[in-house]
């Protein structure tokens, strides 16, 4: 029996996509390999937001390259969004990629995974490669997931959207996902249903720009939601989802939300919810108006701040983190000095600080200069991540210690459980001797806060 072994790179969306792979590997009759050294198809799911990103799958490369010296017969499969065109080494027409990397056999974009197993015939014709039903689909969500991504059956990723409409300047998603595509509703609910059946407590929805559901130029080109009236698509499926409430679903989360779509019809409905848990991933990306404008992040820092007032009005207590970048082209000294304070005037409690790294193609690559040096990139990092999230994150920690928290138990190693708060917070603590809390809801009260990270027991 042949085996893969499956890298991925990136953000949750490509976590869950590795899930669809999986599905579609084990239809072809590949089981999952123990290790990457012992696979005979190694797929990477790649990221390219960031070049750093790229760079480790090149890593990669140069081990596979060894393993080929040793005569084993690997396959060798790209996807992700460093793929442009779907492709194998025979290909008439074929990705960059294949310029650069010697060992690749297969490149593929994801949306594409119904065409792998063409591709594969392509480069081992002699190979007995079945026909498998998954290859006649157009749309690739419609392959069902493995859902392998969390240790335990109580939580899930479900992808709602792919693609992106909004083009920030610095970005490389809306080339390499293309635009953005709404799921089909009652697929994604049914989904959500066999999973709560399954055990399933909590559910994540991802997607690109998660909150804009349903609003896409292709949505409204095809009219899919125009039965909802003023009703957003994405308020329509949250309140759907919750309704699973009754049937063991107990938390619902989503991310990455775009602020201009974070609308009043959604707050409200986080605020009001069963299930919806009081925490937000809300990227900001900058708290200079100049900066967002060169970003065309499409809000001033006036609205965002409106915005973050009435979540904090109508959840009281929620955490909010967020996305920011330092070193974005132009960016001057006054600038970061202003999305410093905004960052601590927010009371972010978490948040991902990248430097700019310049993604060839978009709109910043091509008109706007990359001419902040890499050491002033780096101090400005230092100085939001090092000096002021950390503080941040740790005095958002300090709210609970005394209080008792409910976590849901995500890894359990011994009598070590590490899980998440309602508030998404990383709490350690320890089982009684003998039993198994993996998936389980458990109330825990915290003893100690640290930065990043609250340590409690059993309460
Ligand atoms: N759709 C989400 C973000 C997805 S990308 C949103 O709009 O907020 C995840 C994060 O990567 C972004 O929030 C941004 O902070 C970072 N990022 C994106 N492009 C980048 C680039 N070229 N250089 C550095 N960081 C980048
Ligand atoms: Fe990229 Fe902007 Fe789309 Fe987010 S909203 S994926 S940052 S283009
Ligand atoms: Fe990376 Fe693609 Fe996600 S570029 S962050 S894996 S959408």
């Amino acid at each position: 029996m042949s085996t893969y072994h499956i890298q991925t790179y990136g953000c949750q969306m490509n976590y869950s996509d590795t899930e669809r792979m999986e599905a579609y590997l084990q239809a072809l009759g590949y089981d999952k390999s123990a290790t990457f050294d012992e696979a005979d198809l190694i797929m990477f799911n790649t990221c390219s937001i960031r070049q750093s990103a790229e760079d480790r799958v090149y890593g990669h490369m140069r081990t596979i390259e060894q393993m080929r010296r040793k005569h084993r017969k690997i396959t060798v499969v790209v996807t992700g969004c460093m793929v442009r065109k779907s492709s194998s080494r025979y290909s008439s027409q074929r990705d960059k990629l294949f310029g650069t990397m010697r060992e690749l056999d297969i490149a593929l974009r994801t949306e594409e995974l119904p065409k792998l197993a063409t591709l594969a015939r392509e480069i081992d014709p002699e190979s007995k490669i079945p026909e498998i039903k998954e290859e006649s689909l157009e749309d690739y969500f419609k392959i069902d997931p493995t859902h392998s991504s969390h240790q335990s059956k109580a939580q899930a990723f479900v992808a709602i959207s792919n693609g992106c409409d909004k083009f920030c300047t610095y970005c490389i998603v809306p080339y390499s996902r293309g635009r953005e595509k709404s799921r089909d509703v009652q697929d994604i609910l049914k989904e959500c249903e066999k999973l709560v059946e399954n055990g399933c407590k909590e559910i994540t929805l991802i997607g690109q720009t998660v909150n804009s559901y349903g609003l896409s130029q292709y949505d409204k080109e095809e009219k899919t939601f125009e039965f909802l009236g003023e009703k957003e698509p994405f308020i329509y499926l949250l309140e759907e989802v919750d309704k699973l409430h009754e049937k063991g679903l107990v938390r619902t989360r989503f991310t990455s939300p775009h602020p201009k779509d974070m609308s009043d019809q959604l707050i409200h409905a986080m605020a009001t919810l069963k299930t919806h848990m009081p925490y937000l991933h809300l990227p900001v990306q900058a708290g200079d108006n100049r900066t967002l404008k060169r970003m065309n992040r499409t809000y001033t820092v006036e609205h965002y701040r409106k915005i973050m007032a009435k979540l904090r009005s109508a959840i009281p207590g929620i955490s909010i983190s967020t996305d920011i970048i330092v070193g974005f082209c132009g960016e001057t000294e006054e600038e970061f000095e202003n999305t410093y304070n905004f960052f601590n005037e927010m009371d972010f409690e978490h948040g991902y600080i990248s430097q700019y790294s310049e993604r060839s193609g978009t709109t910043a690559a091509k008109f706007i200069k990359d001419d902040i040096t890499d050491q002033t990139k780096q101090e400005r990092w230092n100085k939001l991540n090092d000096g002021l999230l950390r503080a941040k994150s740790k005095k958002a920690h300090e709210r609970f210690l005394g209080k008792i928290v409910h976590v849901l138990v995500e890894n359990q190693e011994g009598k070590k459980c590490l899980g998440r708060s309602e508030h998404y917070k990383t709490v350690q603590f320890a089982a009684a001797s003998g039993s198994n809390l993996l998936g389980e809801i458990v109330p825990v009260r915290i003893t100690k806060a640290m930065e990043w990270i609250l340590e409690g027991e059993l309460a």
